[in-house]
């Protein structure tokens, strides 16, 4: 049994037209009209194709092909980070949503049913991992208050999408009602092209942490305030962010650490910056040493604010643990791969995915394939199309295997 790759190929085409980008990409963030106009259509597609739809508490979009028993969830994401990829996500909707049909055109008997998934904002423009740590019932009110995207943002997406903000947690499902959970992905970095490898199977996924730092100085006149005189709260952002990757370089080999956003207020030519608003993020596989890395980047902040006379204030807007995926799972995509006669290479996640926050209820697993020059969270991302159907199919397959083995 295999999807039908030419449909497959005409939905990722479709879908990829809502909010495309004249540069190829798509721009999608979470809850916004593209988003949402993507979520329908794809709630769309599968009501029209005979599979059941359903939305939850969370806004996670699902179709299903139901059967008596648990459910195995096949997932990803449909919203983008902004200016982004086709394929960061909705490859792996599209492809569950093709698994799904294939079963049905079969008429595959089943013991579990079928869920093809898309999860709410697992980019992060608003909280990350929304809607999974909300199905897993992880996601926490700290996590609601403290939002990376900023509250406003998160309460307007809410409204835009008809959700509640209280009602969330309501998406919460039994675990012992979970068969297990698969998700099919882009790699989004270089390995699997460099091994010439065809499938990825994913054996961990990388702990990231964010931060909204706020340096907070003195605004002046530009041009008669003298260099030795001010409190310039950008220059103490800059100070910052050359530091962070100075010791990220020299002390904590394996990490990374970004600064992807600045805002400077009051914002102009001749205005000395009264506010630095940073966004930061940094990520490690190992638990002990994200600590660590959290202590010395936040010491490196509070050292630059105060070499610069500014004061700063340090806000934890985000908080993912290192998540190993289940090795049984593991085991089933590499045969899968295998079955099809495709070289299969296991793999670290330096990306987070909604299979991190299914891993802490239900076996979960992912399937990598190749990114062109491992490019990502760009418009010129890219997987060649063989590739995608190849990864849909041992999706496919390892559904089958997880199916047919019935954890609960
Ligand atoms: C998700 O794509 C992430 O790793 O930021
Ligand atoms: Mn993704
Ligand atoms: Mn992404």
């Amino acid at each position: 049994m295999h999807v039908d790759a030419d449909l497959l190929r005409a939905d990722f085409d479709t879908l990829a037209e809502i909010g495309a980008t004249s540069d190829g990409g798509v721009n999608r963030p979470s809850l916004g009209e593209s988003h949402l106009a993507a979520r329908t259509w794809f709630l769309e597609r599968a009501a029209a194709a005979g599979l059941e739809t359903r939305v939850d508490a969370a806004g996670n979009h699902s179709a299903v092909l139901p059967a008596r028993g648990s459910t195995l969830l096949l997932g990803s994401h449909l919203d983008s980070v902004p200016s982004g990829g086709r394929f960061d996500g909705a490859l792996g909707v599209v492809a569950a949503l093709h698994v799904l049909l294939a079963l049905k055109k079969a008429a595959a008997e089943l013991p579990v049913s079928l869920e093809a998934i898309d999860f709410t904002d697992e980019e992060g423009t608003l909280v990350g991992l929304l809607g999974s740590e909300a199905l897993a019932g992880t996601l926490t009110p700290e996590t609601l208050a403290s939002p990376r995207g900023g509250r406003e943002a998160l309460l307007a997406g809410l409204e835009r999408a008809g959700l509640e903000e209280r009602g969330l947690a309501a998406a919460r499902r039994d675990p012992r009602s979970l068969a297990g959970y698969l998700e099919l992905h882009i790699e989004q970095g270089p390995v699997l092209e460099r091994a010439g490898a065809q499938i990825g199977v994913v054996t961990s996924i990388v702990g990231a942490r964010s931060f909204s730092l706020v340096f907070r100085g003195e605004a002046g006149h530009a041009g008669t305030t003298p260099m030795n005189l001010r409190r310039d709260a950008g220059l103490a952002a800059a100070d910052f962010a050359v530091a962070a990757e100075e010791l990220v370089v020299r002390d904590f080999a394996g990490c990374v650490a970004t600064i992807g956003h600045v805002e400077l207020e009051p914002g102009a030519y001749n205005v000395i910056p009264r506010t630095a608003r940073v966004a930061l993020e940094f990520r490690s596989a190992g638990a002990l040493t994200l600590g660590e890395l959290e202590a010395s980047l936040l010491a490196r902040a509070r050292s630059a604010a105060a070499r610069r006379g500014v004061e700063l204030e340090i806000a934890p807007v985000g908080r993912w643990e290192p998540t190993p995926l289940d090795p049984a799972v593991c085991d089933a995509i590499e045969r899968a791969a295998g079955a099809l006669g495709l070289l299969s290479l296991r793999l670290h996640s330096g990306a987070g995915h909604d299979a991190q926050a299914l891993a802490s209820v239900t076996p979960a697993g992912m399937i990598f394939v190749p990114s062109v020059g491992g490019v990502s969270h760009d418009p010129r991302e890219l997987t060649a199309w063989e590739d995608c159907v190849n990864g849909a199919n041992v999706l496919l397959g390892a559904a089958l295997e997880l199916a047919g083995r019935r954890v609960h």
